[in-house]
């Protein structure tokens, strides 16, 4: 039976786990102590590298290697963005982490500051976390109180600023270069790359924009080393990994544990899967190609998900129900995309809202075969990263895998001219 491995919630479980001085008394900012007056920046952007902390928010770059590319002559300031928008389905860890372990957070970024020579910080979390937003404010506040934020940090020369910044709930200011959009007050719409954000990104700076989990993870790297950080995990995906866990379990919630566990072993630590029974699950969130239950030996690390057919994305495993209509969740799904499409991509504005079409025809009994052949082909028009962000890629993923593995049920609506799962309803 696999365990919880508890690195960046570690605090989970201790009173008030969100305050000043459960922090300090639980280890908490030593981590930058430790940088700014034992280490240089280069020996704390090289120990982040040995450790192979991986990105959290889904493509999975090297957190070190991505501190590296700050080009060391440039004039302009540099700035550390979190990432905290947090609004692929099923993902609710960030929340967590930021609710639970607000200066775990600071702290990273801190470290991130450090490392890359950078003045402001910036935390751009989803407008919808209030608790988040409170907690954060709060823990920025006892920061600058108690000389971890501001001039002279700690009596050293090192000086840091950081600014909370709520957004407004859109989904693609997830993407970071629409974030980076966003933050400087314009409509959150992704921009062309290159260049990319490390030489050009806040106010055309060099910024280094990561994932709430990778930055609260780099924390302890830097006061653990980065053999500590490997015990766990595998070669190229060391470290753990937090996991949301939604849909046919007894037990929903975020588990930590070690990358390269089995989806099987984290559904058990949610209490296994419910009396409805496991029909398909989706590794990364909604937005990553869905799996049969045959695959529940595939393990939550980076290479593990793209053996299996899928891809880790934001480690958020939902478990679909027996009892539910592929049709009508991908469809659902489909609506999401299409109203969070920016709309700059032909393919992705075009292709989500005709792929919302068609799939709710055939879920609702008004398509014939030709309609799964135009969904088929619509939906290829969005995969392949055709179009200046993944979110073409993240809304063709969920219909494309139903397709492969559930292309029976999509045969059988436009057979019955109807959904079975209605008609059963409505039978019984
Ligand atoms: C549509 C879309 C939504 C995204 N949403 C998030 C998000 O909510 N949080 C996140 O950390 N990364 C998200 N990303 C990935 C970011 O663009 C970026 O890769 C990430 O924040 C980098 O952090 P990391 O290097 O620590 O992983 C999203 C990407 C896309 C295309
Ligand atoms: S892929 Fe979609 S969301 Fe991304 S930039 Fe293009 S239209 Fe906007």
């Amino acid at each position: 039976m696999a365990e919880e491995t508890l690195v960046v919630l570690k605090r989970r479980e201790m009173s008030e786990p969100w305050s000043f001085q459960t922090f300090v008394d639980s280890g908490g900012y030593q981590a930058i102590r430790k940088a700014v007056t034992e280490m240089t920046p280069e020996e704390v952007i090289k120990l982040v590298q040995d450790s192979g902390l991986r990105g959290r928010g889904g493509a999975g770059m090297g957190t070190g290697l991505k501190w590296s590319l700050i080009p060391k002559d440039s004039p302009k300031a540099r700035y550390v963005v979190c990432n905290g928008d947090e609004g692929e389905p099923g993902a609710f860890h960030d929340r967590e982490l930021m609710e639970t372990d607000p200066h775990a957070l600071i702290e990273g970024m801190l470290c991130a500051a450090y490392a890359i020579g950078a003045r402001h910080c910036f935390i751009y979390c989803r407008g919808e976390f209030i608790l988040a937003r409170d907690r954060l404010a709060k823990a920025i506040q006892e920061a600058y109180d108690n000389n971890y934020l501001g001039e002279n940090i700690m009596g050293t020369t090192f000086s840091c600023d950081m600014v909370l910044h709520r957004g407004a709930g859109a989904y693609i200011c997830g993407e970071e270069t629409a974030l980076l959009e966003s933050l400087e007050g314009y409509r959150g719409m992704p921009r062309p790359r290159p260049p990319f954000p490390v030489t050009e990104g806040l106010y055309a700076s060099p910024t280094v924009v990561n994932n709430v989990q990778s930055l609260q993870a780099a924390g302890q790297v830097i006061l653990n080393g980065a053999e500590w950080y490997r015990r766990w995990g595998t070669e190229k995906s060391p470290g753990t990994l937090v996991c949301s866990v939604s849909g046919a379990v007894n037990n929903p919630r975020n588990v930590e544990v070690p990358l390269g566990t089995s989806v099987a072993d984290v559904l058990e630590l949610c209490g296994g899967v419910d009396d409805r029974g496991l029909k398909a699950f989706a590794p990364g969130g909604w937005s990553t190609p869905m799996l049969p239950p045959d695959k529940l030996d595939a393990t939550m690390d980076y290479e593990g998900m793209v053996a299996a057919g899928s891809v880790l994305g934001a480690s958020s495993i939902i478990a679909v129900p027996n009892d539910m209509c592929i049709v009508r969740a991908v469809w659902r799904g489909s609506k999401f995309y299409s109203h969070e499409s920016c709309g700059k991509c032909t393919p992705c504005r075009e292709g989500t809202y005709w792929v919302e079409r068609i799939l709710e025809d055939i879920e609702h009994g008004r398509a014939d075969e030709r309609d799964l052949e135009r969904l088929e082909a619509v939906n290829n028009g969005m995969s392949g990263f055709k179009s200046l962000c993944a979110l073409a890629e993240f809304a063709a993923g969920p219909v494309g895998s139903s397709i492969v593995h559930f292309r029976e049920e999509y045969e059988e609506h436009i057979r019955l001219k109807a959904c079975p799962h209605q008609m059963q309803a409505v039978a019984s």
